[in-house]
């Protein structure tokens, strides 16, 4: 696996791979890897000639300074983790590498920063916007990989690529879970082992949810069901539960399949923060 901590050699690698005619996937990542990762790296190897994986933990994406210090960092482990997989390409960069001054441009999505994680994250929608379009400049992927668990990334993701004509292609890989249901985080490392068992409410009030959904239950008694739910964990406090149109992420007031309705959940464990989510109907069907 080739590792580089600059920009200007990497760019130089990739023009020669660009210039042999090999396409190029990126897998864009905070590091702290896991299983669902390597599912990102596994597609982006399955359909591209070169795979490059990032690890940067990105400070503007942040709005609390408190997630961003405590925010796994395992680089050794990562760059073992990538190369067992044989990804081609790890690029590892210091943070003045990327932002060599204090960036002073801010992205606005509209209403899709707005809504559940942009109203209790403000700003970091514009944070995440400014280093993809970063990481996209420098590497110039065909190909791009990022997880369904931040499905309002996508969306924001998508909308970047809409408005600044960036030539790739995104693709979205569903979310791993562990056996009891909870999604694969980076920030799972930072739960107790206590902490770990109540985290698995996010997932047991989405299958709630979405079975009572589908069997033509009211959003209204839903949302306060799925509340009551959260509220019976000790230690377990939910921020948000919503059910929105997952192309424009418009919150649903009623269940329509045309809206390809998809439940988004947020809470914290502890100190923790974690998300997930889940589509209300299989999206093959
Ligand atoms: O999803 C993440 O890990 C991050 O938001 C990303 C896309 C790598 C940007 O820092």
């Amino acid at each position: 696996m080739e590792i580089f901590k600059e920009i200007s050699p990497l760019k130089a690698f990739l023009r020669d791979v660009r210039k042999a005619g090999k396409t190029i996937g990126l897998v864009p990542t905070m590091g702290a890897l896991h299983r669902g990762h390597l599912s990102l790296i596994s597609a982006s190897k399955a359909a591209n000639d070169v795979t490059v994986s990032t690890v940067f933990v990105n400070p503007t994406q942040f709005n609390n300074p408190a997630d961003l210090l405590n925010y796994p960092r395992t680089l050794d482990k990562d760059t073992e983790m990538l190369k067992e997989v044989r990804c081609d390409v790890l690029f590892a960069p210091e943070t003045n590498e990327i932002y060599p001054t204090t960036s002073t441009i801010k992205l606005d999505f509209g209403h899709l920063d707005k809504v559940m994680e942009g109203k209790f994250r403000p700003g970091h929608f514009s944070g995440v916007g400014l280093v993809v379009s970063k990481l996209f400049h420098i590497v110039e992927p065909d190909n791009a990989y990022f997880g369904q668990k931040d499905w309002q990334q996508f969306a924001v993701i998508t909308r970047l690529v809409e408005e600044l004509n960036f030539p790739l292609k995104l693709h979205s890989i569903p979310t791993l879970r562990e056996p009891d249901g909870l999604a694969l985080s980076s920030r799972n490392l930072r739960l107790s082992s206590s902490q770990r068992k109540l985290a698995t409410v996010f997932y047991r009030a989405l299958q709630f949810a979405q079975q009572a959904l589908q069997q033509k239950g009211d959003i209204k008694r839903v949302k306060t069901q799925v509340a009551e739910l959260v509220a019976r964990e000790d230690g377990v406090k939910l921020e948000y539960f919503e059910i929105a149109d997952s192309k424009n992420l418009n919150v649903l007031e009623n269940v329509d399949k045309a809206n390809q309705p998809i439940l988004c959940i947020a809470g914290f464990v502890g100190e923790v923060r974690l998300i997930d989510n889940m589509f209300l109907y299989n999206t093959n069907e």
